[in-house]
């Protein structure tokens, strides 16, 4: 007697790829991310972060240093960190930043993420900022890679490990990270009342239901979108503010996973070229804004998706539950339940993801290594 025992099919525990069951493992990635982060009043204790206090005090600068998906992560949290910290944060990708002259200073806060921890590019942009005298904290996934231990501090993210080759759990866990870092820094540059950042602490435990949400009630309109544009040869992408980000990864993910020719873009660029791409049927996915709020960001994102849709293009929205622009303007709409303009990003991409996901499988192709990628990247 015997049993056949396939290790990888075990590994994936009844999912079909390791893309698929991590995608579907972002609720736990943010929930365990956030996991242990506060103290019973609700203040951010970042007990395994050994910088002192006073030099967090003194940070007069953030420069994150990333690449490819983790890069993402780090320009949706400019947003985050400026708004609430009220310092410049710049993000540079890892290669583009050690090859120039930055202007570091020891008040400088270098912040490298990565999910391997042994990026080479990341790992060397740290190094040549360290060399001039900045701290480097590391945001990563991997316990004990050589990023994080050649950096002053680090910040796990806790998305437990990453198999498929595209990134998608280890990015809503980065975005989490570095919001508990800029958390952090307001409580400590007194940026923020006790009760702001209270506030953002239970919005952010609020977050991985809402994924939850978006896994059970989107994933079919994703399927079906999925099946209606698998003969696209290209996708374009818009968003703005936080949304710009989101478009530039539900944009990588296509490209990496399905071979799919995918421009990303701030939705105020349309003008100044990518509209002349747009053609009959062209899909363009669009990161709609909530409406609450920020209605000139809402209203210039639906002019947008206008403007290509007049154009011929087939119009993809990510758009908040009810929004009567999205259904009126659009095609297709993946709803997201609704959340903070800054935690939008946690659940927009996860439709985006499974967009990816679902192209990929229809063209028949391996999700979990796509060709000519790595995992990570340990040569220049
Ligand atoms: C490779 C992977 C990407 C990842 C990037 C950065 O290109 O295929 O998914 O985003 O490296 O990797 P890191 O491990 O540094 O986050």
């Amino acid at each position: 007697f015997s049993v056949d025992w396939d290790a990888g099919a075990a590994e994936k525990g009844g999912w079909d790829s390791f893309m698929d069951k991590e995608i579907h493992e972002d609720p736990a990635a943010v929930r365990n991310t956030l996991l242990g982060r506060f103290s019973a009043q609700g203040d951010i204790v970042l007990d395994e972060v050994r910088i002192e206090p006073e030099v967090f005090r003194a940070v007069d600068k953030i420069i994150v240093v990333a690449c490819g998906t983790a890069s993402y992560a780090g320009m949706v949290a400019k947003y985050a960190i400026e708004h609430w910290v009220r310092i410049p944060v710049e993000v540079e990708l890892a290669h583009e930043f050690r090859y120039r002259d930055p202007i570091l200073t020891p008040r400088t806060l270098v912040v490298a993420i990565s999910q391997s921890g042994e990026t080479m590019d990341t790992l060397m942009a740290l190094r040549h900022a360290r060399e001039q005298g900045s701290h480097v904290l590391a945001i990563c996934n991997t316990q004990g890679s050589s990023i994080p231990r050649e950096s002053d501090a680090v910040l796990y993210t806790h998305a437990g490990p990453e198999v498929a080759v595209a990134s998608t759990k280890a990015f809503v866990s980065q975005i989490v990270a570095a919001y508990l870092l800029g958390l952090y820094l307001a409580q400590v540059k007194s940026t923020l009342y006790a009760d702001e950042i209270h506030e953002v602490v239970e919005q952010l435990k609020a977050m991985p239901d809402k994924i939850q949400w978006v896994l059970d009630n989107v994933s079919s309109t994703v399927e079906a979108a999925a099946k209606r544009l698998v003969n696209s040869r290209s996708f374009l992408f818009l968003g703005r503010h936080v949304g710009y980000p989101v478009a530039m990864e539900g944009a990588l993910k296509l490209k990496e996973v399905a071979y799919t020719f995918t421009e990303g873009f701030a939705a105020g660029e349309l003008k100044h070229g990518p509209i002349a791409l747009v053609e009959e049927g062209e899909p363009v996915v669009v990161i709609v804004p909530s409406a609450r709020g920020r209605d000139v960001l809402h209203n210039k994102v639906v002019s947008g998706i206008e403007e290509v849709k007049a154009r011929g293009a087939f119009t993809v929205a990510v758009a908040e539950e009810g929004d009567p622009d999205a259904e009126r303007y659009a095609d297709v709409v993946f709803w997201r339940p609704q959340c903070p303009t800054l935690l939008s990003p946690l659940v927009d991409v996860v439709s985006l993801q499974l967009l990816a996901l679902d192209m990929a499988r229809l063209k028949g192709y391996d999700v979990d290594k796509p060709r000519n990628l790595a995992k990570s990247v340990t040569v220049e």
